[in-house]
């Protein structure tokens, strides 16, 4: 098991070269290509691929009987042409000998009917048996694989809950009430009374006795148990990871281990993520169908994946449209692919591959565009891919050690806060969501800003926004205090530590454990579903005009010695006090009785501006995403990449002098000229 200690954002991943390329699949492919292919990848500036992830069929054709001729092969050869290779365990798809040998190894889905052999990810994490044939098959490509120079680390088995993370098989109903023993202790009272069961006449005397939760048989679930079924789930395709990952690290300790993500139904700040040496993540920024929020999505949700461990590696981006089931996505357009791979780089990957080499002419993706078109005729992608090569290579390794740079941080990444709100949202959107739509609009606004855990590092911080994480783990509040008292400033949203950890409510006067902190308390809460029938609007101090809400509102109470900064302005509310500012120290904490939208936030901006509690902006020029990565060997790296679409002038940081991804001086006065989707790399 990997030891690296703490997740932190600020984690690099130690990786001594930047990894560049693309999941290779030479089961696809006959002889004469998969003979051109290294030299055809080597010359665009690949160094890595990843293989097999797919290909146990081919690996295990028969149970027991190995055939490594095809990786072999195709190792060697990429080896001899300088790509080196990620191999993956082959675990999402097993071979039909397994599953019609041993149909009991299936995962059940919440109708109870059992997945079949033909797609992906049908068999069961809890199953003992999957688990066997998984650390035999894994046991079985680490010996072979053992000495091989150019096998250099390993993806645990691919997107592990990518289609769905639900188990109802037999199996893992029996692993559910041994889950349930283990984290009660044995004591069917505790379960009783962390879930609340005197509800409904659920009580339980005995752990055999308690199913696999499922929504609506025949109506709402109670909520601390299904947050205990995704804890569950969890815990399950940890351990089934784990198996493979003490297997690797047994045969060679040299090799990383990572996986790919990230989906629902597994804790990334957890042993899930402690287990490898670093995170991967795949990106597909086009499943965002509005190309004008494009970005501002694809940069909101790599900083949550940094949240939960530091830089990552993307294992997967898409090149070109994704095709699949009955969507297609938009071709991105020239320079687009370089673009969308910069901001990957720049917000944390240390190590970029392509999906995938080649569109596949067969199987359920034959129209998921990879880097060469299906008629292996290399044109506008592979050129694109090559020039990223090309430029990867000089100045990769020097983006190596570093991390992201921000003043105004989002929280986010946590397991329990989101599936909390997930089991009994009351059609709310989720702190996640939320996150995304404040991360969007400091983003848009020219700030630095990234997502940062509550329990991480926040002193480098100027604003701290907690969007409405009702879940909350009163441990994280001395951070919070000690980042107030050191002069940041805490925005808490409405309904934020509403509940406790098990996702029952608390009994405390809300804000609860924040009270302190916010110096305030709320008197009354209610749900907007109609703000058009019965609109709600606050005013800020010395505002012109009222500032609408919508989804919710808070009346607060505001302690002897806390600042309104808001009152409420509409019907029965009229008069109270709608946001409170209560100082600490050096710091304070602002407290917004209602959701904090994307046009919520957007108002809140100026009031912050007021406060004298905004950072500079790091963007002077609207469209320009800027962003800082720490270098190693001191001093930082900008990324500057134009959305515009228009060529426009930035100007460079003071003393800059060229611009290292075309390796040009800058413009007297240090300005830059950036086309649409341009990208510079700037050392300051
Ligand atoms: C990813 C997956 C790949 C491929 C790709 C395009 O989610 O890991 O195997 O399916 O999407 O759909």
């Amino acid at each position: 098991m990997n030891t690296s200690g703490k997740l932190s954002h600020l984690r690099p991943t130690r990786l001594r070269e930047f990894l560049y390329g693309s999941p290779y699949y030479p089961e696809h492919w006959d002889e004469k290509i998969r003979a051109a292919d290294p030299a055809l990848f080597r010359a665009a500036g690949w160094n890595v691929v990843r293989m097999a992830e797919f290909a146990w069929d081919i690996l295990e054709p028969r149970e027991g009987v190995f055939d490594f001729a095809l990786f072999d092969e195709t190792i060697a050869r990429m080896g001899a042409a300088g790509i080196r290779t990620i191999l993956c365990t082959p675990t999402a798809t097993p071979p039909r000998w397994l599953t019609r040998d041993h149909p009991e190894v299936l995962r059940v889905d919440a109708d109870g009917i059992r997945q079949e052999h033909g797609s992906r990810q049908h068999a069961s994490h809890f199953s003992p048996l999957y688990r066997d044939y998984s650390r035999k098959i894994t046991c079985a490509m680490a010996a072979h694989y053992r000495d091989n120079p150019n096998v250099i680390g390993w993806q645990t088995d691919n997107e592990f809950h990518c289609h769905f993370r639900e188990d109802y098989s037999a199996a893992a109903g029996l692993a559910w009430v041994e889950w349930l023993r283990a984290r009660f202790a044995g004591d069917i009272g505790a379960l009783n009374r962390a879930w609340g069961t005197a509800f409904w006449a659920q009580t339980y005397e005995r752990f055999e006795d308690v199913v696999l939760p499922r929504d609506h048989r025949p109506t709402w679930q109670n909520p601390a148990q299904a947050l205990d079924y995704q804890r569950f789930l969890s815990d399950g395709v940890t351990a089934f990871q784990r198996d493979q990952v003490d297997i690797l690290r047994a045969v060679n300790a040299g090799w990383f281990v990572t996986h790919n993500g990230c989906f629902g139904g597994i804790d990334y700040r957890g042993d899930f993520t402690r287990d490898l040496d670093f995170l991967g993540y795949d990106a597909y920024p086009f499943f965002c169908f509005d190309p004008a929020e494009r970005a501002a999505n694809q940069a909101a949700v790599l900083d949550q994946v940094r949240a939960y461990s530091g830089n990552f590696i993307i294992l997967e981006q898409q090149s070109g449209a994704g095709g699949q089931g009955n969507y297609f996505h938009d071709n991105p357009e020239p320079g687009e692919l370089r673009c969308m791979a910069w901001r990957s780089i720049a917000r944390g990957a240390d190590g970029f591959l392509l999906f995938r080499e080649r569109t596949c002419r067969f199987g359920a993706e034959e129209y998921w565009v990879g880097v060469v078109d299906h008629d292996n005729v290399p044109r506008r992608r592979y050129r694109e891919a090559a020039r990223l090569g090309a430029e990867l290579a000089r100045v990769g390794r020097e983006l190596l050690g570093g991390t992201v740079i921000f003043d105004v941080g989002v929280a986010g990444g946590d397991f329990v806060v989101q599936h909390g709100h997930d089991s009994l949202s009351h059609g709310l959107p989720s702190p996640k969501h939320m996150g995304e739509a404040v991360h969007g609009v400091f983003y848009r606004a020219g700030y630095a800003v990234g997502v940062v855990h509550p329990e991480d590092v926040l002193d480098r911080l100027k604003i701290y926004v907690i969007p409405h994480f009702a879940l909350f783990d009163p441990a994280w509040v001395p951070n919070l205090e000690r980042f107030v008292s050191g002069g940041g400033t805490l925005v808490v949203g409405a309904r934020t530590a509403c509940k406790d950890w098990q996702n029952n409510v608390v009994g405390e006067t809300l804000p609860g454990v924040l009270r302190a902190l916010a110096g305030a308390t709320v008197e009354e809460y209610g749900r907007q579903n109609r703000p058009d029938r019965r609109p709600l609007a606050l005013r800020f101090k010395d505002a012109p005009a009222d500032t609408p809400t919508t989804l919710w509102y808070e009346q607060l109470l505001p302690d002897a010695g806390t600042e309104v900064l808001a009152t409420w302005a509409t019907r029965h509310l009229a008069g109270s006090a709608a946001i409170t500012c209560r100082t600490h120290e050096k710091g304070r904490v602002i407290y917004v009785g209602t959701y904090l939208t994307r046009e919520f936030t957007e108002s809140l901006l100026p009031v912050l501006e007021q406060l004298g509690a905004l950072p500079k902006k790091i963007s002077a020029i609207d469209g320009v995403e800027v962003v800082v990565r720490s270098r190693a060997e001191g001093g930082a790296l900008q990324v500057l990449i134009n959305h515009n679409e228009t060529t426009v002038r930035v100007p460079a940081p003071v003393g800059a002098t060229r611009e290292l991804l075309a390796d040009r001086a800058l413009a007297p006065g240090g300005q830059l000229e950036l086309e649409p989707n341009g990208v510079a790399l700037i050392r300051c």
